[in-house]
């Protein structure tokens, strides 16, 4: 109460926004210990992660200009779609420490795998009222709680969706604003229709870096909607449009995979090994088999690869 108070004056004397982290940080509530960095965020992904023009558009546009709203009027809904190894994880957790500024440690993030926290698909009722209280109990302890949901290809149908009234627009309950949660969903479904748009424009000579979002996003939310194995089938998250933006990750080519190899050795202190970043292009697989343009397992093996030739 005298916080309240105390927040009230000062917001009169014109000094509200200080007075208000202040009251925030006192009192534990509000938006907990959330420092966004939205630069870092946006060198980040333009930096270090590579062959993903689309991956760095969506994210740093979607997640600056919720960040910036101070009063969202619905969550932020991120899903990503690709092959393995092209970033997905990577991105994810990206976004964790840019706004957390602790990797993936804090309390308000928080990360699910499907074949550790909803490993069987007799128990979707029990998994789907877990689930839906501990998200209202993050939302309550930190509106800004980021919720991480990996591997959706592995989730039993039905569990998702019993958080879709917390994903539009209305929810505000009480003294729990539920509209500026983020939600990554993390899947390789969908991962057909990425690479075929990525063949196809690479045969007709396009460039890559000219595949356009909205050439997928459609495309990809019928497939998850009607992919039995997506985690989003025939759920009303995606009949309701409440994803905010799919994020399609492009396969990765071998100048790629060389530069995931080259970083690799710089940080063990071998920058200079640039025959070591080669030769690890050179021993990945590449589909298709009559092309081999894109690497099959994206970046995933490169530390092996780097141990096996250093
Ligand atoms: N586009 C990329 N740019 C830079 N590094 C990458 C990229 N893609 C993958 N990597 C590196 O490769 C490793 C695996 O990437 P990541 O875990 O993000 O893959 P993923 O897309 O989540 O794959 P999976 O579907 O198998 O989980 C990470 O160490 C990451 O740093
Ligand atoms: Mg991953």
């Amino acid at each position: 109460m005298i916080f309240t108070l105390l927040l009230i004056y000062c917001t009169s004397l014109g000094s509200g926004f200080e007075m208000k982290s202040i009251f925030c940080s006192i009192s534990d509530s509000c938006d907990c210990d959330y420092k966004p960095d939205i630069k870092g965020l946006e060198w980040d992904l333009y930096k270090n992660l590579y062959g993903q023009h689309m991956a760095q558009d969506i994210v740093s546009e979607a997640v600056v200009n919720f960040l910036q709203n101070e009063n969202p009027d619905r969550p932020l809904v991120l899903s990503f779609h690709g092959s393995s190894g092209t970033g997905k994880s990577l991105v994810s957790s990206m976004i964790g420490r840019h706004i957390y500024g602790t990797a993936m440690g804090s309390p308000y993030i928080h990360q699910f795998i499907p074949t550790l926290h909803f490993p069987s698909a007799d128990r979707v009722l029990q998994y789907r009222s877990d689930l839906k209280r501990r998200v209202e109990k993050s939302l309550t302890a930190c509106a800004r709680s980021i919720f991480i949901f990996d591997e959706m290809e592995k989730m039993p149908p039905g569990v998702i969706d019993v958080l879709e009234p917390h994903l539009g627009p209305y929810h505000i309950l009480f003294q729990t604003n539920y509209r500026k949660a983020i939600y990554i969903f993390i899947s390789s479904a969908g991962e057909e229709i990425v690479n075929r748009i990525a063949l196809e424009s690479r045969r007709a000579g396009r460039d890559r870096e000219e595949i356009q979002p909205d050439e997928l996003e459609d495309s990809i939310a019928d497939a998850v909607y009607n992919n039995k194995n997506s985690g989003f089938y025939h759920s009303r998250i995606i009949t309701e449009k409440l994803i905010t933006r799919f994020v399609p990750f492009l396969p990765l080519l071998r100048r790629h995979v060389e530069r995931c190899a080259q970083r690799e050795l710089c940080q063990r202190g071998e920058c200079q090994r640039k025959d070591v970043a080669s030769a690890v292009g050179g021993a990945m697989n590449y589909t298709p088999n009559d092309s081999k343009y894109f690497s099959s397992t994206g970046c995933k093996l490169v530390p092996a690869k780097v141990n096996l030739f250093l």
